[in-house]
Parts: structure tokens; C-alpha cells; sequence
């Protein structure tokens, strides 16, 4: 997979997806030279022509040579001071106060595997999985070194990047930016694609037109955030869902991040990802390390279908990890939109019979159960249950759902503060602050200082606490506000600025420390919703609370555009009441239900209170998604129409089973339009050859399997090729009615 040809000097990092090549210039420079399909062989056939051009300063070993400049070509690793005037990987400070040092290669090394990063969460992989390059930059004058690590998976279109910074000299040095990637691409010809929102509003795709300059996608909120998700997509301008160059970029990581990309003078493209340098600086003392978080890089040149399957397999395969890595998930109720703060032993109760009767699976009490929290104004930190609320404790509610065999799940947040509370009385300092300014609230709340051990210890203890009782089967895990004033009193003034990442290294710490001791819990991540759905926090829990929108139709964008990093396996989708608590929209049962299927399903509403009808109508989707869940969740996932895309007003999702042999095919229809064209669906990733009958069709607003007297319908029991599906697909038929939902179940029958 990565071989180093020592003629030309290239290193060449393949799989049957793509080459990656750099070569090492002059043996000192690593220059990008090649990342798209399979080469069977880099030899260097675009070679650069030498040019003199103006304003592009010679590195001082080459003054004379006019036409060699640092700032006209691609490199993989680029400092400051040397005559590269795009955005550099590193920016160090030294004690003289300058900021330029010489870091030129030594040598590198290949291994089999990957090893891990110290302290990051980052993909994983077998000795016969992966092969990792670690190349070493040298300072010509001894201060520093940095080694560049590239993995190939054998099985996946991704490439990872990361870098570890090391003090190699005497002097103390300070990281002002330590970028995890530099990339370069000869041209701009591009879409850049990114995921913006909002809370309650996560993750909508926007392409634009790569521009010159420079066009960062990042924050400084101390979370991945709903604002800007860590990914970066660069797309050939003609690339869709299913064909076309594209180059994604997922960064493991949960802080403060930049991804930027620079376009310069000459038309090529930069991109940097790393932690946001506005928001950090780190102290490395002589001997000392700094290990950045990883890329995940995919390419493909089937469209962003391809991109995206390749990020899930990549993620479901050497992300996640535990129990529920490749176990269907639990079909759960929520009490949060049921009650939210309002309920007692004998509400839980009703629930629960309410949950088993329906043929849910788990019950997850939300928040509100420990110390006075009558409201979100209190309590956050003193994890000990209220009493008053709960006459029979937790252990009173988990019984009541073990005895009706559904499992039980608890809500925390444990990373928060609330003034009012117990542990604030005790230990204001724990709160991030600055001394002389008052701290800033959010929800009421302050952030505890996870950058202190003793912090750290204190989480870990009062949420192991809870779960060494053994009645917890499943924690959602809550964050329901960004960092401010985030300084440490634990710590000195030149290491302040580290505070922010030693935050989410603490977080990384205190989750691996809990998740590795209750190896059995599901773990789902949440932030106000999907405000920290990153590939970081996937590493530790396998799962996340997509939205705090549980509106059906902004869930079809949340979800798609969730879907472009993220499988379906990881969203965690519930069915809510109308009107609905978000958007006060009203949309039918069904398309309720066909939304949420598209992850982990459960339900966030009082079932109980639900008529007979209702309930009939929830038995038979519970029933149904027990039916598709191993397809939708372990199966591939593939976009066939997208929300953001064309009218916006279709969404179609398909899903194929592990084995090809089922495939679930969801289709909404927001607004009902007079005169359009008839839909047509065509299926992808079909076997030509193969023949699928239509098991079963779902039309709008109704479970039953008859014609809807469209045509469509009487198509269920026939058989047709892959080929026709997917070159003819399906019509859908005229829809008369808003928020539509339908679902075709197809099976292979015959090869
Ligand atoms: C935000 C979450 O996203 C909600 O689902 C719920 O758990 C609330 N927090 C509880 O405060």
C-alpha cells in the first residue's frame, strides 16, 4: 500500500480507491504531486515547468536559482519566514521572538497498522487493515522536529493525516498554530462544500464556487458546534450524487477548529485543518510532544455518494468501537418533549408499560431527576437523585422498566456547572473563569474546568457512581453550552491558552475512563441536540442525538445533511407530537415515522396519551423498522435525492442490507404542487444482473401494502432487473397532500 521509490523520490500511498504521492525535492522539501484514482506507477508526467516569478522569494540555500520558490509549490508541511506567504501548517514562537524555523526531511518509516494517538480519539486498524508512513521534518538548527503520519486503509477510501510536533532543542517553544494538514491542489476548479446550522437547525449543506483568497469553515465555541461542522468537501463543479471527483475532509476532533482553504495568485488550492489557531497556543518545554488530532480524508470519483460511503464504512469499521459497534440499536422512548421537567415515579411508570406494550425497547429518563432541578436553572453537578421526585429512587424507575423487559437509560450533563448547586458551593474555582471579570452564563450554566485532574476524577466518580448500581443500560450524555472566559485557575499564565484543548483532552480522558469501565451501557452523545456530532465523540459513544428539531420535515435536511460524514447507525431520530414543539408544524404519523427510521428510532412524546388508533398505527411502524432496522442500520445508506438540491422539496433515501439481498427506499414529498412532472426514482448500486421483486409499498399516510390505485402500487410481487431499476426506476405516484412519505421494499430474488 505505500512504497517509497527511491529514484525519483516519491512516496506512493495506494489502495484500489486512489494513489497519494509526494515526492521529497532537493532532500529537503516534501511537494504534493498527485491525489485522485489508482496510479499504477507515479512518474512524474506533469512535471513543472521552472519559472522565475516575481514577489516569490528563494530560500536562502538557494538564492541563486530564481525559479525555485517555496511559494509556487505544493507542499505537504509549510512554515513561516521562507517565502511560502500561503496559510502555514505551523507557527511556532521561539524565545527570541521570532517565528521561523527550517524543518527539512530526515527520513521516514513504514509501518504496518496504525498506531494510536496519545490522548485523541482516531481511527484504528489491524496490522493487515492499514499501513502507516511516518515521515520526520528536521530543524536545520535543532529545535524542533515533526512527524507527519499518513495511513491507507487496504478496504477504504480514506487516508488519515495528523502530525506530533516535538521539542528537540533547549530553548522553550510556543505553538501559536499546529496544523493537523496541508494539502495542496494544482487548481481551483472546485465546489467547496461545508455543513452550517444553528441549534435545533444542524448540519445544511452549502456549495459555493471555491473563491481566491482564503475561506475558513471553523469556530472558536470550544465544541465542533452546530454553527460549522469539522468537514470540507472539494468537488468537481459537475459532481453529483453519483459521479464526479471529490475530496472530503472529517476532522476527529470536538474543540475549537479551522478548516480553511486558500486560493493564491497562480489558481492552485491550499487546505489547512488543524485546531483553530484563534483560539490556542501551546508551551512545549525541551523534550516535549504535541500530538495533533487526525484527518480523515476521503476521496472518490463517484460523487458525494461515493465520498460519503466511504467516511461511513471508514467510521463504522475503525471508529467505533464496544458492544454496539455492529449491534442494531434499541428502539427507545425519551421522555424530554413527554414531560420535560414535570413527572414522578408514577408518570415513569405509565410510560413504561405505555413503551412495552408499543414494543419499544429501552426507556430513557431525561433530564430533571437529581438535586432541586425543577427547571434548567439549577443542580447541574450535584448527580444524586431527587427523592422528592423519585419516592423510589433510580433504582425504583429502572425496575419498573427491567420488570416489563425494556431496558433503562439516564440522561446526564456531566460536563456543566450550575450556580446554584452544591458542587458551586463547594468548588466555585472549577468553573472556567478569569479572575477579575465576571463569567459569562449560558442556559443558566458554567462549564466545568475539565483541564484539571481533580475535575476530571470528580465526573468520572459521580457518574460511576450511578452506573455501578448496574441498573443503567444507556446514558445520553449532554453539553448544552459553548465555552467563554475559558481560563483555568489550576494553571499558570503562559499555559493559559492551552486551556481550551487540555478542556477537550480532559473530556477525551474522563470518556475513555467511563465508557472502558461499563463496557455494556450504550452511550449516546448530545449537545442541545447534534451541537457535537463529531467523529470524536463517536470514537467514545456510538451514537448522537441528531437534533433538538424532531420536526419530520427539518428532520429530512438535518439527517441528509448529517449523512454526508455520518451513517445512519450513529443519528439517534425520534417520532414527536404535533403540533410539533420546535416549529409547531403538523405532519401525518407516517411521515413522522419515515423520517426517524432513517436512524437509531425511538420516540420523544407521551405515548400514553396517545388514542387507540394512534397506538395501533405505532405498533405496525415499531414492527415495520424491527423489520428494515438491520438494513437501515448495517446496510449502505445512499442519497438519491437530496433536500438541498434542485426544488428542495424532495428527499428520497436508500437503504441496501449488508448482504445486497433488501433494500428499503424511502421517498417525502414536502409540499404538494399542482402540475408536475411525474416523479421518477432511480435506484443506484443495484447488481445489473440480478433480479428484485417489490415485497411490499408503503404509500402516503398508510401502512397498507394495496395499490393506492396509482399504478405504483400494483407493481408489489413483480420482479425487474437491476438494470431497468436503475436505469428506468420507479414512478411515484401524483401526490395530492403535504408531507408525504412512502417506502418501497425491495428483494433480491435471483442472480
Ligand atoms: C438538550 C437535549 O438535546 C434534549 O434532548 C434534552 O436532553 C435537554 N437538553 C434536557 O435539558
Amino acid at each position: 500500500m505505500i512504497t517509497f521509490d527511491e529514484k525519483r523520490n516519491v512516496f506512493h500511498l495506494k489502495n484500489d480507491r486512489f494513489s497519494y504521492c509526494f515526492s521529497v525535492e532537493r532532500g529537503k522539501y516534501l511537494l504534493h504531486q498527485y491525489f485522485g484514482r489508482p496510479l499504477r506507477e507515479f512518474r512524474g508526467s506533469a512535471e513543472r515547468p521552472a519559472v522565475d516569478r516575481g514577489f516569490s522569494p528563494q530560500p536562502g540555500a538557494y538564492e541563486n536559482e530564481r525559479t525555485f520558490s517555496l511559494d509556487v509549490v505544493p507542499q505537504e508541511f509549510a512554515t513561516n519566514g521562507h517565502g511560502d506567504f500561503r496559510i502555514p501548517s505551523l507557527d511556532v514562537v521561539l524565545e527570541n521572538g521570532t517565528n521561523v524555523v527550517e524543518l527539512w526531511y530526515e527520513g521516514y518509516e513504514i509501518k504496518k497498522g496504525k498506531p494510536a494517538l496519545e490522548g485523541l480519539p482516531a481511527l484504528y486498524a489491524s496490522d493487515d487493515e492499514a499501513e502507516t508512513l511516518e515521515v520526520t521534518l528536521a530543524d536545520t538548527k535543532g529545535r524542533m522536529k515533526a512527524i507527519l503520519s499518513y495511513t491507507v486503509f487496504a478496504g477504504d477510501g480514506v487516508l488519515t493525516r495528523s502530525v506530533r510536533y516535538m521539542n528537540t532543542g533547549k530553548e522553550t517553544l510556543r505553538l501559536e498554530n499546529a496544523a493537523s494538514l496541508c494539502l495542496d491542489f494544482p487548481d481551483h476548479d472546485f465546489d467547496r462544500l461545508s455543513l452550517y446550522g444553528g441549534h435545533a437547525a444542524e448540519r445544511s449543506l452549502e456549495r459555493i464556487r471555491l473563491m481566491r483568497g482564503t475561506m475558513v469553515t471553523g469556530n472558536t465555541r470550544g465544541a465542533s458546534s452546530h454553527q460549522q461542522s469539522p468537514f470540507l468537501a472539494l468537488a468537481r463543479p459537475k459532481t453529483d450524487e453519483l459521479s464526479g471527483d471529490v475530496y472530503g475532509f472529517s476532522f476527529i476532533y470536538s474543540g475549537s477548529f479551522r478548516m480553511a482553504t486558500e486560493v493564491e495568485q497562480f489558481g492552485t488550492t491550499r487546505v489547512i485543518v488543524g485546531i483553530n489557531p484563534d483560539d490556542f497556543a501551546w508551551t512545549l518545554a525541551p523534550g516535549d510532544a504535541f500530538q495533533t488530532p487526525e484527518v480523515v480524508i476521503a476521496y472518490a470519483h463517484d460523487g458525494l455518494n461515493g465520498m460519503s460511503q466511504a467516511f461511513h464504512q471508514a467510521y463504522r469499521n475503525h471508529l467505533l468501537r464496544g458492544k454496539y459497534q455492529h449491534a442494531v440499536r434499541p428502539i427507545l422512548v425519551n421522555n424530554w418533549e413527554a414531560t420535560y421537567f414535570d413527572f414522578d415515579d408514577k408518570k415513569l411508570d405509565d410510560l413504561a408499560a405505555c413503551a412495552k406494550d408499543l414494543g419499544i425497547e429501552l426507556m430513557v429518563l431525561d433530564d430533571g431527576w437529581f438535586g432541586h432541578r425543577e427547571d434548567d436553572n439549577s443542580s447541574l453537578g450535584d448527580w444524586k437523585v431527587n427523592r422528592e421526585k423519585l419516592k423510589g429512587g433510580l433504582e425504583g424507575v429502572a425496575e419498573s422498566a427491567h420488570k416489563r423487559g425494556l431496558k433503562f437509560g439516564l440522561w446526564f450533563e456531566p460536563e456543566m456547572i450550575s450556580k446554584d448547586s452544591d458542587l458551586y458551593r463547594a468548588h466555585p474555582d472549577w468553573a472556567l473563569h478569569v479572575p477579575d471579570y465576571p463569567s459569562s452564563f449560558s442556559r443558566h450554566q458554567l462549564v466545568l474546568d475539565l483541564s484539571r485532574k481533580e475535575v476530571q476524577d470528580y465526573v468520572v466518580n459521580s457518574v460511576c457512581d450511578i452506573l455501578k448500581s448496574g441498573a443503567i443500560d444507556y446514558v445520553k450524555w449532554d453539553f448544552n453550552r459553548h465555552l467563554t472566559e475559558a481560563f483555568s485557575a489550576g494553571r499558570t499564565p503562559e499555559h493559559q491558552r492551552e486551556t481550551k484543548h487540555r478542556f477537550v483532552l480532559g473530556l477525551y480522558s474522563v470518556l475513555e475512563r467511563i465508557t472502558q469501565s461499563y463496557p455494556d451501557v450504550l452511550f449516546e452523545s448530545c449537545s442541545g441536540g447534534g451541537g457535537r456530532f463529531d467523529a470524536a465523540m463517536l470514537y467514545y459513544m456510538p451514537q448522537t442525538w441528531t437534533s433538538d428539531d424532531t420536526d419530520a420535515i427539518c428532520r429530512l435536511s438535518i439527517q441528509t445533511g448529517t449523512s454526508y460524514v455520518f451513517p445512519p447507525i450513529t443519528m439517534g431520530a425520534h417520532v414527536s407530537v404535533t403540533p410539533n414543539h420546535q416549529v409547531g408544524r403538523v405532519t401525518p404519523m407516517q411521515t413522522r415515522a419515515f423520517a426517524a427510521m432513517m436512524g437509531c428510532y425511538g420516540y420523544e412524546m407521551d405515548i400514553t396519551r396517545m388514542s387507540d388508533a394512534e397506538k395501533q398505527q405505532v405498533k405496525e411502524h415499531i414492527a415495520l423498522y424491527k423489520r428494515l432496522r438491520p438494513t437501515i442500520q448495517l446496510g449502505t445508506f445512499t442519497r438519491l435525492l437530496s433536500p438541498f438540491e434542485g426544488t428542495k422539496n424532495e428527499t428520497a433515501w436508500m437503504f441496501t442490507s449488508e448482504d445486497a439481498k433488501e433494500i428499503a427506499l424511502f421517498y417525502f414529498k414536502t409540499l404538494s404542487e399542482p402540475c408536475t412532472p411525474i416523479r421518477r426514482l432511480r435506484l443506484a448500486g443495484l447488481d445489473p444482473d440480478a433480479a428484485y421483486k417489490i415485497a411490499a409499498y408503503y404509500p402516503a399516510q398508510s401502512l397498507s401494502h394495496d395499490s393506492d390505485g396509482s399504478g405504483t402500487g400494483t407493481l408489489v410481487g413483480r420482479t425487474f432487473y437491476g438494470d431497468e431499476l436503475m436505469q428506468e426506476g420507479l414512478n411515484v405516484t401524483k401526490i395530492n397532500t403535504d408531507f408525504a412519505a412512502y417506502l418501497w421494499v425491495l428483494e433480491k430474488v435471483m442472480k
